[in-house]
């Protein structure tokens, strides 16, 4: 059996992670190069020493995961969604449920309370965040970040928001405190039903056809009628219909 195949049934033993689910080429290029800055010739061999390192399986996992995020990713996107969708979903209801599936760090559950405190109290809004990556949701917990990852953020939500600390920025404990933050599998866990907003970004582009087809369709059933899914800006989905996707706007897709 292939030395590669043989390492992705073992992870899945190992982990429950099906390394199967990604684009193949990818994924191999960035662990063969991790695994051979630790000085191993193979996969075999790699695997054999992250089944008895805790350290090495960490690192192993944030290789494959690659957590980079930014609040107000694509600027021009959360415009859409303060400007347009959220106006229309909150005529619809009152109480939004939202779900940020695969948030990493948390700048976006992060980004779409700041963007939705616009029409409602901080009180009342709640974001259902989800990763993989539990070292991920632990500094979303934390909420500290480089001024780079705020680059896109508009100034008067600079101050309103955030707290600046040496060379870092804190997020407001009120803004903290509208996530809800879990650790969740997209290929593997159950999904929630009847959200009024699904935000996955970013996330797609690492999966190969036939996972993409199912996360999509679960999204669909997790949606209610009317829901609204925010895709990431190179993450078009080529045939929405399949889906019971009707085109909302750019990279908003509308549940029919
Ligand atoms: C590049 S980040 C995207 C973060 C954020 N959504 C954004 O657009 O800025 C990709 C995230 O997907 C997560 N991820 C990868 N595979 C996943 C899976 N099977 N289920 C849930 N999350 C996953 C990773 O842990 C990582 O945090």
């Amino acid at each position: 059996m292939p030395d590669y195949i043989k390492f992705v049934e073992s992870i899945k033993q190992k982990t429950g992670i099906d390394l199967a689910a990604y684009k193949e080429a990818q994924m191999k290029r960035r662990l063969t190069s991790l695994y051979e800055k630790k000085g191993y010739k193979n996969f075999v061999e790699f695997f054999n020493a992250l089944d008895h390192d805790r350290d090495l399986l960490n690192e192993f996992l944030d290789r494959m995961t690659i957590n980079v995020s930014e609040f107000y990713r694509n600027g021009k996107r959360w415009e859409v969604l303060q400007n347009k969708i959220f106006p229309k979903l909150l005529a619809e209801n009152k109480r939004l449920k939202i779900w940020s599936a695969a948030c990493s760090t948390g700048e976006e559950p992060y980004t779409t309370a700041m963007v939705l405190s616009n029409y409602l109290p901080l009180s009342q809004i709640s974001v259902h965040a989800t990763d993989l990556d539990e070292n991920a949701i632990h500094r979303a917990k934390v909420g500290i970040y480089p001024e780079r990852s705020l680059a896109e953020v508009p100034n008067e939500i600079k101050f309103k928001y955030f707290e600046k600390q040496g060379q870092f920025y804190k997020v407001e404990d009120a803004i903290k405190k509208t996530a809800n933050f879990k650790k969740h599998n997209l290929l593997k866990d159950t999904y929630d039903k009847n959200y009024d907003l699904i935000i996955c970004r970013n996330v797609m582009i690492y999966f190969t056809e036939e996972a993409k087809d199912q996360i999509y369709q679960n999204f669909s059933n997790s949606l209610r009628s009317g829901g609204i899914l925010f895709v990431g800006s190179t993450e078009q989905i080529f045939n929405p219909g399949k889906f019971g996707f009707e085109i909302e706007d750019t990279f908003f897709y509308r549940k029919k």
